[in-house]
């Protein structure tokens, strides 16, 4: 009777109930036997990969390790969809730096990303490309920026988070410290571009209107990612889906950073001078305010969420592993923080957590004209090219049996200096000429957060909480890191005995 009362209330009748069981149970069947790759008729592999994008990186490791570094997928027959997807050191050398004009971001990529990052340097090919590298290069590596950034990374670090984190610890409050790195990020990423930050570490932890427009937009433009170039055209004409929050985001990023610009105009022959649009703004060839819009975007999007998801896992790693806690804490004491340069367990230790959760998990290429890659697989244009930043780190023919382990001591000599890596096998920072340029930048700013926080509280994961990746273009935690914090008292190290004899 009850039953019967239910099936009423849904409008359902005995006949659909069945049937939503059996697609229940179906649907459970499928996304079990697609743990690894099933070529379907007619759809081919287009169903493993759908079911599978939840768990996308993980996923995309086991089928690289079954398929000894490379695969290729076929998306639904009469689509021409062909992927490849490759963790191969030589492949990954070939595509980035032998064969580098050959494997653009390519057009597609350009309209997808053109209304948020213009023609910046993320998002163009070729000699506009080379010419704003050439720029880049020189201001980002400059005496007064690399000073600014050192100066700006360490007030936020000590006058800003930690101030949160004591108030944290007092109150026995459970913190995000996800969150947290992202809002120091956000705040030291636009103290470099246009001279202070927006205040996300205020006390109150504010939404920055600014920021919550970038983050929206942002999110817009990686929707586009899983529609036909096509489809996600008409919905921007229809002003369907996210399109309109993009729009919108674009709009409130464009109105900020003109105020900026603007001002920095004003401020030309007075301004402070060490921040990147100061520097470009007194740059004899200085251009024009678009242009000028271009660089500020496109470097706060690269150095944002990079060096924050950066963070995140590196105090998760931290946490877990009191004996590389102990070193790190060890090396600070002993060398204080003056030259970060010095602290070369810490650097180790940055460098492996993103061996294992590279900030840019996978990463993407066109092809212009059909190619062979060094292991014999074919590419041709309208191919895309994934290489698998995150599979990369966790093949035990790249890095070792112990290739799963964060173990910080194989990024070091006999001498305990940091060994940096020269080969294609670590690409946390991409390689050949598109090589990051913002590595140094974001060693001084993790470096700085580490140097302020590890000494002064302990960090303990909140019992229970699940630390997961989340299936994004940047490698976030799905559900943040809820933590609490412990103020640490002096001398209460909690060495691990065989750390306190070293
Ligand atoms: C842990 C932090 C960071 C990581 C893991 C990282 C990683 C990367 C990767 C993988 C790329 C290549 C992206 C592509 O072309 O598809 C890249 C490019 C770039 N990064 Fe970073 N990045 C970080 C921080 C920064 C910071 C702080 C800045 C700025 C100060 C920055 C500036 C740039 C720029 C300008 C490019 C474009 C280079 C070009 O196309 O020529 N990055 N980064």
């Amino acid at each position: 009777m009850e039953e019967t009362k239910w099936n009423t209330r849904l409008g359902l009748g005995w006949a659909e109930g069945l049937v939503a069981v059996l697609f229940f149970l179906l649907l459970h069947y499928i996304r079990h036997r697609h743990k690894h790759l099933i070529s379907w008729p007619l759809l081919r592999e287009l169903p493993s990969m759908i079911i599978n994008f939840p768990r996308t990186h993980e996923w995309g490791t086991t089928i690289l390790r079954a398929a000894g570094g490379t695969i290729a997928f076929r998306g639904p027959i009469f689509t021409g969809m062909r992927v490849v997807l490759t963790c191969d050191p030589c492949n990954v050398e070939y595509i980035l730096k032998t064969r580098f004009s050959n494997f653009p971001k390519g057009p597609d990529f350009h309209e997808m990303f053109h209304e948020l990052m213009g023609d910046g340097i993320f998002n163009t090919d070729g000699d506009e490309w080379q010419a704003q590298r050439r720029t880049a290069n020189a201001h980002v590596h400059s005496k007064a920026f690399r000073d600014f950034v050192n100066k700006t990374s360490h007030q936020l670090s000590s006058d800003r988070l930690v101030p949160i984190l004591r108030k944290a610890a007092v109150d026995g409050a459970v913190i995000d410290l996800q969150d947290l790195t992202m809002r120091y990020t956000m705040d030291a990423a636009c103290a470099a571009v246009f001279g202070e930050a927006v205040g996300c570490l205020a006390p109150e932890l504010p939404q920055v209107p600014f920021v919550t427009a970038m983050d929206e937009a942002q999110q817009a433009v990686v929707a586009r990612h899983v529609l036909p170039h096509k489809w996600w055209k008409v919905m921007r004409w229809l002003g369907l889906g996210m399109e309109p929050l993009l729009a919108r985001g674009v709009h409130t990023l464009d109105e900020f950073v003109a105020n900026q610009v603007a001002q920095k105009r004003l401020e030309r022959s007075g301004g402070n001078g060490g921040d990147l649009l100061s520097i470009y703004t007194t740059d004899v060839s200085a251009k024009t305010d678009n242009y000028l819009r271009d660089v500020a975007v496109n470097f706060l999007i690269a150095g944002r969420d990079t060096t924050g998801a950066a963070l995140a896992w590196f105090f998760w790693l931290v946490s877990t592993h009191p004996e590389v806690e102990a070193k790190i804490l060890v090396e600070l004491k002993e060398k204080g923080t003056e030259d970060l340069r010095e602290l070369h367990y810490l650097h180790a230790a940055l460098s492996e957590t993103l061996r294992l959760y590279p900030s840019v998990p996978l990463d993407h290429k066109g092809v212009v004209k059909e190619d062979i890659l060094p292991d014999g697989t074919t590419v041709k244009p309208g191919n895309m090219l994934l290489y698998n930043i995150y599979a990369m780190g966790r093949m035990h023919w790249i890095w070792g049996n112990d290739c799963l382990e964060f173990k910080p001591e194989r990024w070091l000599g006999q001498d305990g200096k940091f060994i940096p890596e020269s080969g294609f096998r670590y690409l946390a920072f991409n390689g050949g000429p598109r090589t990051c340029l913002g590595k140094e930048v974001a060693y001084v700013q993790m470096k700085c957060v580490a140097a302020a926080v590890l000494p002064s509280f302990e960090l303990q994961v909140v019992e229970g909480h699940e630390v997961l990746p989340k299936p994004t273009v940047i490698l976030m935690m799905k559900n943040g890191l809820k933590m609490r914090v412990k103020e640490r008292v002096a001398g209460n190290l909690h060495f691990p005995a065989k750390i306190i004899n070293v």
